[in-house]
């Protein structure tokens, strides 16, 4: 049993094994399905989610496990119960895994001191999202067969995004070069320490990158008023048609989800031949299902 609380704490070649089993379990992959027969994987969402959780829970069923799924709305939550106590009451119910999210940076870190089963991080405030960092990764090598020598250019809110920093994690620990570009007001310090490369000249960087990630400008995290309009936003930063222009032939379009249309990314971008975002999704079942493999 382990836990997935963060990309943090894990070494280059436990990632690389990770994605190599994930290659296994793309369909028609040489992966057994039933391995978690028996078992129950329990979905504990603090906050809304179409793709991750739905991910989880194609993941878990695929590999042959029960799935409870709690969401925050509808639970004695409204009743003050605190979220260790919410934590402990599901993993009484005997699950082999809990799959947390909450708006709070480093919940699923405090549920991991305190129950007995595997806790996966599926989004914790803004600090990590690994699940989703590693499905991009896979994303990218299945592409590029590895991630050596290749620049990703992530765009946007980088201040809110527990993406950007698994992401930066995830990439680099694979030999990636990132490049972070947005609003100085959305960048937020310490991203160079951590290995990326920070612009504002989202033109220049463009031209330079074999992936360009956009991130969702969060709105609901964004309650102060120096933060840019999304009109501000989508003319300075936003992926146009004219921006995807200037990007190399073959170099790759990606977001997390979901994407505010016409905001981050332009719908024809979105659509458009470069972009990957739905593969993402298709991949983050494969991931998963190594993820819930290695863990429980
Ligand atoms: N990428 C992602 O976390 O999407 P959801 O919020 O829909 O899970």
């Amino acid at each position: 049993m382990r836990h997935l609380l963060g990309i943090e704490g894990w070494r280059r070649e436990e990632l690389e094994t990770l994605l190599d089993r994930a290659e296994a379990h793309l369909p028609g992959g040489s992966a057994r399905s039933p391995v978690l027969q028996g078992k129950v994987v329990a979905n504990l969402f603090f906050e809304d989610s179409t793709r991750t959780r739905t991910s989880f829970e194609m993941a878990a069923k695929t590999l042959g496990a029960e799935v409870l799924n709690w969401t925050a709305q509808g639970s004695s939550v409204s009743k003050g119960e605190t979220l260790l106590d919410t934590a402990r009451n599901i993993e009484a119910t005997g699950p082999a895994a809990i799959v947390i999210r909450h708006r709070s940076s480093g919940a699923p870190h405090l549920v991991a001191q305190h129950v007995r089963c595997a806790v996966i991080n599926a989004g914790d405030g803004t600090h990590e999202h690994p699940s989703q960092a590693l499905l991009d990764a896979f994303t990218l090598r299945r592409h590029w067969g590895k991630l050596e020598g290749r620049t990703v250019l992530i765009i946007g809110d980088i201040l809110h995004s527990r993406v950007a920093r698994s992401n930066l994690l995830c990439l680099k620990a694979l030999g990636a070069r990132v490049v972070m570009c947005g609003p100085p007001t959305l960048l937020p310090v310490g991203l160079e320490e951590m290995g990326a490369e920070v612009t504002t000249k989202l033109d220049a960087a463009l031209p330079e990158a074999d992936a360009v990630m956009c991130l969702r400008l969060q709105l609901e995290r964004q309650t102060e008023s120096f933060f840019p309009s999304t009109r501000e936003f989508s003319r300075l930063f936003g992926l146009t048609p004219a921006r995807a222009e200037r990007m190399k032939a073959g170099a790759l379009v990606m977001h997390p989800g979901p994407i505010n249309r016409g905001v981050e990314l332009a719908p024809a971008v979105a659509d458009g031949a470069r972009s990957v975002i739905l593969e993402q999704v298709a991949n983050g079942v494969a991931v998963r299902r190594a993820i819930l493999e290695v863990c429980t």
